[in-house]
């Protein structure tokens, strides 16, 4: 039974009304990456990195799945094969369309992370730094999310599904950002059909065997259409 890898980007949840990072108007266009998305940041200024997460939250909090989510759902519930989603968002449009078992490699907003002993909890609204750990106490409550100069989450699981899989396909992501960017040639590599779909090519385009441009809400049902009928 063919297996199929999804890794999503912003791109899939930008027509749900969330910025995407690198389009024009986009969160890194707004906010510089050093002063809110590293460890460095973290430790300068808490606050400011808690409020940049806290708005964000808040934004995820009010918008809806787009088609592109329903489409994948529906691709997971009615493919006779395992799906796979991998996400780099740290949204939950995925799981709000009914998608089960999404693996967010960079984190989730709805949960916190203790950067003293490593607990991590669900949260919702507004955190901050002197939050005290469920677990030990300390007041090192941190969003769940990888910044950069972090490892993304899962890594192994997600190595070893790209190597299991037949189909792989990229949807609503720049390839700007390794190691997500490197999962076609992985999958590829290891016989996989690769299909990327985006607004426009991206940086990793040349290792996909198609690319498809265009909307996700529109291409998303399309090509799950195309698998689930072919
Ligand atoms: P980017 O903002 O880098 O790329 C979003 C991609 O989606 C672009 O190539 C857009 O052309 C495309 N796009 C925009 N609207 C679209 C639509 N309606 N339909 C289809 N495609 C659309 O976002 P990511 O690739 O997700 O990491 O960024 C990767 C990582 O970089 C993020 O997870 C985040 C960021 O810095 C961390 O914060 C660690």
């Amino acid at each position: 039974m063919q297996k199929i890898v999804i890794l999503t980007g912003a791109g899939i949840s930008a027509e749900s009304g969330l910025a995407t990072f690198r389009d024009a108007g986009g969160l890194w266009a707004q906010h510089r990456i050093e002063d809110v998305a590293t460890p460095d940041a973290f430790a300068r200024d808490p606050e400011r990195v808690h409020a940049f997460y806290n708005a964000r939250r808040a934004q995820a909090d009010e918008v809806q799945p787009n088609a592109a989510h329903q489409a994948l759902a529906r691709l997971q519930a009615e493919h006779s094969g395992e799906v796979v989603i991998v996400t780099q968002n740290v949204d939950a449009l995925h799981e709000a369309a009914g998608a089960r078992d999404v693996i967010h490699m960079h984190g989730e907003l709805a949960r916190a992370l203790c950067a003293a002993c490593g607990e991590r909890w669900p949260v919702t609204g507004d955190i901050s730094p002197a939050e005290a750990c469920p677990a030990c106490a300390a007041r090192a409550c941190r969003p769940d999310v990888v910044w950069f100069g972090e490892i993304p989450y899962r890594m192994d699981e997600i190595l070893n599904h790209l190597q299991g899989a037949e189909i792989f396909a990229a949807i609503g992501t720049s390839g700007e950002v390794y190691p997500a960017a490197g999962f076609a040639q992985e999958a590829a590599g290891h016989g996989a059909h690769c299909v990327e779909i985006n607004l426009e090519a991206s940086a990793v385009s040349r290792d996909f065997d198609e690319a498809r441009q265009g909307r996700a809400s529109e291409m998303v049902p399309a090509w799950v259409a195309e698998v689930l009928g072919g």
